[in-house]
């Protein structure tokens, strides 16, 4: 009675504040691509108790990071998904999740989509489960296919940096109830609801919640709603107040939680309304099992469709039996076992016996933070032993479902095929096997980042009487061993397969394992093979980045028959490099062939590169031995700090075009005021030239603005190939100043000679000086 009156003051002084209050910050942080699931920026908050709503306050804005020719930055979409107590398990990209993969029926996931235009996002959570909450955020998912491929430095380079709060309103105005006991309380007029609040402890097998008022006088005056770790949302009316007298609810809790139970009139009145609240815990009973069951089958099989599941149910809850696990941890993140007592520890399965009236259940926990990262994984198989042979032989074939869920325990059940509960809101997942061929006696489910908590599993046996459909057994089937394996793993229970890595990243201070997937393969356990370049393009590829390089043969000779041996070596190198870098990198380690280390071989390409264009534009340029050879070293030591600095880079390709540029203009300019006519020659001007610059210009705006992954071969391979041809165009027809001037006509006559002896055909011979000239020029 003391206690009564007291909780009642209690409720009476208190006040309703619900104001919103910011109690969360988090720095800027930067927002990347979202490629794989390793890109996700994690955002960590904590909601108090009582909390009735959170806002979460998400704002995006571009920065820019370096200067460059451009300025500003173009918002991009954001992508942000935000849950309680693990990471949330998504997929932006389409891609399929591994089988077996529970990812439904888990705890809510909200999703917002907006730009990084600085406007800021409100998401608003009424009711949130006090704890952790996770936000995953990133630059919204685009297939990297149609990704450009841009040189940096054409592009302003923007950081996308999220800054986000939260603010909560919590109530204070909650009046704590004692189990057991009378409450007595009342509603004034005018006031929309009053809420209290029991803690449910571990092993409570049953709650029941019983509100009456005496003031209803035969009309349904009051509701009642209740929910677990959360005040209830408005407008929740679980409470089953159809009777004339109050409300009355029993459910299976999720133990060691607070309950909120929110008691109000069902329409505003005038009258101040008493009411009476009392909660019951229901332990679990077990005397009588088999007497119990016994009438409960009796009446399910005389009429099956017509029975009250609710009751049965009830029943049921008296017949569960825990087993006690044990709980094994690994030395790897994530990676623990659960077993029982008399299990072999190394083996990682254990054996239960499920019984027709002895249902099993298991509880176990899972850590806050150190245990969320990984995937558990729950493995179920129906043991052939010599009574499951007899039992399917003689009398049924079985099957048998299991519950895995989390914070309450389920109720196996097979129509529909569900796993029944009493709560809401909470992940559960479903499991069956059964004895109708020998695979089928094994089954999985995996969950990946579970919530932490208790999670439990619930068995039970249904037999089928035809070979259809499956109902509760009606004779005993003895003791069915069904071997469980309970783990944690890192990534996925196969570490992510044949074509994925697991790796553990770290981001907002938590760490998480995830797949990073090979050979185009995608998806969670890298098993979506829906984007894997097929055999047939892979070598296509390879071919042409590879062989387009071949068009450089033609440059090599002709800049050895020009005598420009030091371009020449230069352009077999660029050659010699391009062809094996993309050897090793086209192929995707099917058709890929590396000489040395991909890095080595890319350094080699790049620098390579660049150096033919700078040696080509110091051919070009009409300069002194002494300056010529000075200008190659400079160029040479030059280009290699930039291409190891940053080859990527485009100013590594721009500088020393622009100072070669400018080294040959200058050249060109003195020689013509020196020698007072046009240099070089007015044939170079109008054949070679313009066709030159004009293929340098194509495939520049082909490597800088035109190539996407998904061109990648076609483009590239065609820079190859315009690049080739531009140096023959390109490079002048003779070395100015070094050796003195041959006669043209010498010259030409030379392969004459040599080729007279192996040559019948004058058409032949005819042929080859022509082609000679043209090099020659
Ligand atoms: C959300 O955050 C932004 C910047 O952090 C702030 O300017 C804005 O006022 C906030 N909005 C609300 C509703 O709290
Ligand atoms: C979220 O809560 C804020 C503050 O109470 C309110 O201004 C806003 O309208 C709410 N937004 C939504 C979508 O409910
Ligand atoms: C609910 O409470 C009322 C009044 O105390 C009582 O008459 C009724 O039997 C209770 N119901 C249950 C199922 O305990
Ligand atoms: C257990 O159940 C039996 C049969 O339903 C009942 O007679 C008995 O009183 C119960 N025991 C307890 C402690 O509730
Ligand atoms: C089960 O109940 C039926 C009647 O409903 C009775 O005939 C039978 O003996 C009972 N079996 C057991 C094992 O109690
Ligand atoms: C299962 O039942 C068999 C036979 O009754 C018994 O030998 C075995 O110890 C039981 N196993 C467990 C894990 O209880
Ligand atoms: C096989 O099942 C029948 C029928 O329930 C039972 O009488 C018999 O004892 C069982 N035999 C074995 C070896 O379990
Ligand atoms: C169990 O299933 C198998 C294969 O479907 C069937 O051959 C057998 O007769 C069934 N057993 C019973 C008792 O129904
Ligand atoms: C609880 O069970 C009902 C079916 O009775 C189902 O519709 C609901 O999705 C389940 N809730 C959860 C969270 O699994
Ligand atoms: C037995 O299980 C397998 C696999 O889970 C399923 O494909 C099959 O339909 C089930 N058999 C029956 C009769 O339900
Ligand atoms: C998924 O479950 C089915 C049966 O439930 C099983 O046959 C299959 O091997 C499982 N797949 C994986 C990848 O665990
Ligand atoms: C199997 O049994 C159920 C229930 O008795 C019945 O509704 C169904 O039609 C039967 N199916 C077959 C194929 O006999």
């Amino acid at each position: 009675m003391a206690t009564q009156l007291l909780l009642f003051f209690l409720g009476a002084i208190t006040v309703s504040n619900a104001e919103v209050t910011k109690i969360w910050k988090l720095s800027s942080r930067e927002l990347i691509d979202y490629r794989a699931y390793r890109d996700v920026t994690v955002l960590h908050f904590r909601i108090p108790e009582q909390t009735l709503t959170a806002h979460f306050n998400f704002t995006v804005s571009e920065k820019l990071t370096s200067t460059q020719l451009f300025t500003g930055c173009k918002p991009r979409k954001v992508s942000l998904y935000l849950k309680y107590g693990s990471l949330p398990v998504i997929n932006p990209d389409g891609a399929k999740f591994p089988d077996n993969f529970s990812v439904s029926y888990r705890v809510p996931v909200y999703r917002a989509e907006f730009q990084s235009d600085e406007v800021p996002i409100l998401l608003n959570v009424s009711s949130p489960f006090p704890g952790d909450w996770f936000a995953a955020a990133f630059l919204s998912y685009t297939d990297p296919n149609n990704d450009q491929i841009l040189q940096q430095g054409l592009t302003p380079s923007c950081a996308a940096m999220m800054d986000s709060s939260m603010s909560v309103d919590i109530t204070e105005d909650i009046t704590v109830i004692i189990p057991g006991e009378d409450t007595v309380s009342h509603l004034d007029p005018g006031i929309e609801s009053k809420t209290f609040k029991f803690y449910v402890p571990s092993g409570t097998w049953k709650v029941r919640i019983n509100v009456t008022s005496e003031k209803c006088e035969n009309v349904p005056c009051i509701f009642m709603s209740f929910s677990p770790r959360a005040v209830p949302e408005p407008g929740l009316n679980n409470g089953n107040c159809d009777s004339d007298d109050g409300c009355e609810s029993e459910f299976i809790p999720a133990v060691e939680n607070w309950y909120y139970v929110t008691v109000g009139p069902q329409e505003a009145s005038s009258e101040v309304l008493d009411f009476n609240l009392k909660v019951s815990f229901l332990p679990y009973n077990s005397t009588d099992k088999w007497q119990l069951l016994n009438t409960t089958l009796s009446n399910l099989v005389n009429d099956r469709f017509d029975y009250d599941v609710a009751a049965v149910l009830d029943d049921f809850q008296n017949f569960w039996t825990l087993v006690p696990l044990v709980r094994q941890s690994f030395s790897a993140f994530f990676t623990f076992n659960f077993l029982s007592e008399q299990a072999d520890f190394n083996k990682g399965f254990f054996s239960i016996n499920v019984s027709m009236n002895e249902l099993a259940v298991m509880q176990f926990e899972v850590n806050y933070v150190s245990d969320i990262g990984g995937t558990l994984t729950f493995e179920m198989k129906l043991e052939d032993d010599d009574n499951l042979k007899n039992v399917t032989g003689n009398l049924y074939n079985v099957t048998v479902v299991a519950c895995l869920s989390y914070q309450a325990r389920a109720v196996p059940f097979f129509s529909p095929d569900t796993c029944l509960n009493f709560t809401g809101d909470f992940s559960e997942a479903r499991l069956q096997v059964n004895t109708s061929n020998d695979n089928s006696r094994i089954g999985s489910i995996h969950v990946p980042f579970p919530e932490p908590g208790y999670w439990f599993i619930t068995l039970k046996p249904f037999c089928y009487t035809n070979d259809s459909y499956p109902m509760e057994c009606t004779t005993d089937l003895g003791i069915l061993n069904v071997s469980l394996i309970i783990e944690s793993n890192m990534c996925t229970a196969d570490n992510c397969g044949r074509f994925g890595d697991c790796y553990n990243y770290m981001s907002g201070g938590f760490i998480f394992s995830t797949c990073v997937c090979r050979h185009g393969y995608i998806g969670w356990g890298c098993t979506d093979d829906s984007r894997v370049t097929s055999l047939v393009e892979l070598l296509v590829a390879a071919l042409l980045l590879t062989l387009s390089n071949m068009f450089f043969i033609p440059a090599v000779v002709m800049a050895i028959r020009r005598k420009y041996y030091t371009e020449a070596l230069v352009y077999a190198c660029t050659m010699f490099f391009s062809t094996f870098y993309h050897a090793c990198d086209a192929g995707e380690d099917i058709y890929s062939y590396c000489l040395m280390r991909l890095n080595v071989l890319q350094f080699c390409d790049f620098y390579s590169a660049i150096l033919s264009l700078w040696v080509t534009l110091i051919a070009m340029s009409d300069v002194g031995t002494t300056l010529k050879s000075i200008a190659h070293m400079a160029g040479a030591v030059g280009i290699a700090l930039g291409t190891e600095y940053n080859r990527t880079s485009l100013w590594v390709l721009v500088v020393p075009a622009l100072v070669g540029i400018a080294i040959m203009t200058q050249s060109w300019i003195w020689r013509c005021k020196s020698l007072r006519s046009c240099y070089p020659s007015v044939k170079y001007w109008k054949f070679y030239f313009p066709p030159g610059v004009l293929l340098v210009t194509v495939g520049l705006v082909c490597y800088s603005f035109l190539q996407t992954k998904q061109n990648y071969k076609f483009v590239h391979s065609a820079w190859h190939i315009i690049m080739a041809l531009a140096i023959i165009f390109l490079l002048p027809a003779r070395k100015q100043d070094s050796t003195p001037v041959i006669n043209t006509e010498d010259f030409i006559a030379l392969p004459t000679v040599t080729c007279v002896p192996c040559t019948r055909s004058s058409w032949k011979e005819n042929k080859f000086l022509k082609l000679i000239r043209f090099w020659e020029r």
